[in-house]
């Protein structure tokens, strides 16, 4: 089996290798002729001014159809176009589509952490579309990563469509819970503290200082999620009236040990009635639920349950949340949508497969299809031994192949290798593809709860 017989359609890169950051390139690959209809200077790709943050906000504001926040200082998103990896195009002397990353982290299966860029605020205004400005942008950031030997990038998709052609594959998915209070009843077999925690408000100046440490806790233990970076977690200590969408001001909650150390958050808003009072019905939305240990989640769920005047909870968690299988009714909890959340890109194939734990060892030789970087390219031994990988080229045949993207959804353990096959997403010798079943298989599924 060939390697190419797989994968997204073969890809020219449509910019030129970039001069130095700042003094910008032509990338215009097929401008003229993508855009008849339309007069147009070539772009320019070069890295965003300092002095360009609300040029660069009205562009995501008119791509995404939102009004700039007035309130308060610029939020992490406008901060983002100054960090490493921002770029922007520029035409007749103006930014007209962007894109930036976040210094971010993820864990993986076995509790390792990669360093893994957040792509975010990427965006092209509506009258620049469709003439090849995304893919100029992003190939320039994805290369600048590899240059600078960065193994993974991720990043949150607005519609599941646009990533895939640049080797992004879907790495978590989320269930969005919603949660019938008046349905739910604990089981006396279900875990918590019984009353070892103790539970205080905190405002959000001491939320900024204590929830980056809890969630750094948490991540450790949680294949799939990603640092949350310092610009988010001001901007979540500032709470912008403009994120409030007509609910409350974000309540915060720090549970504690008998031992006064913290162990868990929780930070909720209320959504009330018409008139902007509270009253009985309101629905929670719970922003974040942060627990490294299960009986402590467990325990905050109890107090987000336990609000008065409210009668119905929300809540973005994994997949395999173990909250309904708490319940004496499990029916208590609703799963209204299970959809993707990261998505990963695979940029160093080796150095990704080796920061890994694996949890059953094997051999196969894998087919990988990366036409955007062909050190990914080809024919490799994937071998597990005693819970570590080793991935050497080979000329041999492989038995399993299929697109880079399909291999960082298989890393992550969100999906299994027979159910890729079944959808056409890898494609191999049946046997071959029970064996890497096994060797990709994680004890949990994996999850993010950070939005970026
Ligand atoms: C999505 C968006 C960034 C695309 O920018 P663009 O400059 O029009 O994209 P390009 O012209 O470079 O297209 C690159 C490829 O992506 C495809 N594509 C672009 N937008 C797409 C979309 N919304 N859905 C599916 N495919 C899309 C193009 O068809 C093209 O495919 P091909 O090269 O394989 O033929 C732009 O439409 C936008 O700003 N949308 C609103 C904001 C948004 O959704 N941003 C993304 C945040 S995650």
């Amino acid at each position: 089996m060939n390697p190419q017989r797989l994968g997204e359609s073969t890809v020219t890169v449509p910019i030129s290798h970039p001069g130095a950051p700042g003094k910008g390139v032509n990338a215009g690959v097929g401008w003229g002729s993508a855009c008849q209809h339309v007069a147009m200077e070539t772009p320019l790709i070069r890295r965003p001014h300092p002095d360009e943050a609300a040029e660069l906000m009205a562009v995501g504001a008119m791509a995404f159809g939102w009004s700039p926040p007035a309130d308060g200082p610029l939020s992490a998103w406008q901060r983002a176009h100054f960090e490493p990896y921002a770029w922007c195009a520029e035409v007749a002397g103006r930014p007209v589509a962007k894109t930036a990353a976040f210094a971010m982290e993820t864990t993986v299966p076995g509790g390792g952490s990669l360093p893994t860029p957040g792509v975010t605020s990427v965006a092209v205004r509506p009258t620049h579309r469709r003439r090849g400005l995304l893919r100029a942008l992003m190939t320039r950031q994805l290369r600048e990563m590899v240059e600078d030997g960065v193994p993974a990038t991720v990043l949150t998709a607005s519609e599941g469509s646009i990533y895939g052609r640049f080797g992004f594959g879907v790495s978590t998915l989320y269930a969005h819970l919603e949660i019938s209070r008046t349905m739910v009843g604990f089981l006396d077999s279900a875990p918590g503290r019984r009353g070892g925690l103790s539970l205080e408000p905190m405002d959000a100046t001491t939320a900024r200082g204590i929830l980056p440490g809890l969630h750094e806790a948490q991540r450790a233990v949680t294949p799939g999620m990603s640092s949350r970076p310092a610009l988010i977690w001001d901007d979540i200590a500032t709470d912008h009236e403009s994120g409030r969408h007509g609910r409350s001001e974000l309540f915060h909650i720090l549970a504690r040990d008998d031992g006064g150390r913290a162990v868990g958050a929780l930070g909720y808003r209320i959504e009330s009635g018409p008139a902007g009072s509270t009253v009985p019905g309101s629905v929670v939305r719970v922003h974040h639920l942060i627990a490294s240990e299960p009986d402590v989640a467990m325990d905050l769920w109890r107090v987000v349950l336990d609000l008065d005047l409210t009668r119905t909870v929300t809540c973005y968690r994994a997949i395999d949340e173990p909250l309904p299988w708490a319940l004496v009714d499990p029916n208590a909890v609703s799963t209204r949508a299970v959809s993707d959340w990261t998505w990963m890109r695979i940029l160093d194939l080796p150095a990704v497969f080796g920061a890994r734990g694996w949890y059953a060892d094997g051999e196969v030789v894998i087919g990988v299809v990366d036409e955007m970087f062909p050190a990914n390219h080809g024919s490799w031994m994937l071998t597990v031994e005693r819970g570590a990988a080793h991935l050497t080229p080979t000329d041999r045949e492989p038995l399993v192949v299929g697109p880079i993207s399909s291999w960082a959804t298989l890393y992550m353990g969100t999906v299994r290798a027979g159910t890729l096959a079944a959808a056409g997403r890898l494609e191999g010798d049946p046997g071959a593809l029970v064996t890497l079943g096994a060797m990709f298989a994680t004890p949990t599924v994996p999850f993010n709860d950070v939005t970026f």
